[in-house]
Formats: C-alpha cells, sequence, structure tokens
C-alpha cells in the first residue's frame, strides 16, 4: 500500500512539473528548434555573460565517475523525470541536441543546482523548446557538486545527439 501510494505521488508530482508542449508546438517551430549557441564555450577561470563563474567538468569521459554518476542519477531522483536513461519522459531529454538554456557545463552545472527559476533571474532564457516544458527544480541541498559533476559525466556518456553540436 505504501510503496503504491509513493509512486503515485512520484508521478503526479511529475506530470505536474511538466506540460506537453502541444499548443505552442507552432510558434516553436516558427521560433526554431534547434538555436545553436551563439559561440563556443569561453575557456575555464572568467565569467560567463551571466556572471557566473565558468566551470569544466573534471569528468568527463572518466569510466569510473561516468558508472557511480549512472547510480546517483537514478538514487537522486533525476531519473524519476528525464528518464532512466536520460531520454526524457514526462520532463524533456537529457542526451539530445535541444538545450533549453545551453549546453556548456556551466549552464547545466548551474541549472541542475538553482534551478529554472534562479537560473532566468540571472537572465537565462529558455533559447531551446523541447516537447515538454517545465522548471527544473533546484538540488542543491539534495546534491554535493562532485556529485553533480559525475551525474552530468553520466548524462554526457549518454549524448545521442550531433556530435558536431557538442561544447564540452
Ligand atoms: C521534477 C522533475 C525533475 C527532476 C527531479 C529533475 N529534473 Fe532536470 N529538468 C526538469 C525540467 C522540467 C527541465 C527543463 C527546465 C526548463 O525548461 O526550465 C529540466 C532540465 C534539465 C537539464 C537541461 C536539459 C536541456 O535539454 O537543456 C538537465 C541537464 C537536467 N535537467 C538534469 C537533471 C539532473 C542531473 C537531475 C537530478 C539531480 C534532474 N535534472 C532532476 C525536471 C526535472
Amino acid at each position: 500500500m505504501k510503496v503504491r501510494t509513493t509512486s503515485l505521488l512520484l508521478a503526479a508530482t511529475t506530470a505536474a512539473g511538466c506540460l506537453l508542449a502541444l499548443a505552442s508546438g507552432h510558434a516553436v517551430r516558427a521560433q526554431g528548434t534547434d538555436a545553436k549557441p551563439a559561440a563556443a564555450a569561453p575557456a575555464a577561470g572568467g565569467k560567463n555573460e551571466h556572471g557566473l563563474d565558468i566551470v569544466k567538468n573534471p569528468y568527463t569521459d572518466n569510466a569510473e565517475a561516468i558508472a557511480k554518476g549512472k547510480d546517483l542519477f537514478v538514487s537522486k531522483a533525476c531519473s524519476g523525470c528525464h528518464g532512466a536513461g536520460g531520454g526524457g519522459g514526462m520532463c524533456p531529454p537529457v542526451i539530445n541536441d535541444t538545450w533549453v538554456y545551453g549546453s556548456d557545463d556551466t549552464t547545466l552545472f548551474n541549472l541542475v543546482k538553482l534551478g529554472s527559476t534562479a537560473m532566468q533571474t540571472k537572465g537565462y532564457s529558455r533559447i531551446g523548446h523541447e516537447k515538454v516544458v517545465g522548471d527544473m527544480p533546484p538540488f542543491e541541498s539534495v546534491v554535493s557538486d562532485d556529485e553533480l559533476w559525475k551525474i552530468l559525466a553520466f548524462v554526457r556518456s549518454k549524448y545521442a545527439g550531433d556530435p558536431a553540436e557538442k561544447n564540452w
């Protein structure tokens, strides 16, 4: 009974968190779904145009970190919204080449840490349009920076988009 209530609750939460963007499908396409990033990611060290420290994932292509990140992706509930393999479901996929705010490490790291609302406060807007739209909740209090980089290394390892679009 308990298990059933919990999974129902999770389903309800994720359903409320992400809405199908069917109605806006036309407008979205007219704007161009594949907005390319304005420029390649700047080198680590300085600040980006939104005042965020430019950071780089220390674990990209690190097999051990990717394996740990895969477990964390499930245990920290990312998979509940994004699907076990990151391919999406009720919330956007994290493995294709459409990126809501940008594909660089600095943007993804801060989006997961701070959430959509904080990113928008910093001047980010939705430039890439996925089929489902919702707010990414802040995970700062749930995952450490180190765990987050491992999770993102796993996400990168599942990338199934155009290789030419990679900027990490
Ligand atoms: C409650 C559902 C939910 C959970 C849980 C969740 N996300 Fe998200 N995530 C979203 C939504 C919705 C978006 C789109 C944000 C927007 O459009 O502002 C998103 C966006 C993202 C993106 C950018 C995707 C893109 O196409 O640009 C990444 C990367 C991401 N999430 C990673 C994670 C990770 C890692 C975790 C776990 C630590 C996680 N998410 C947990 C709902 C969720």
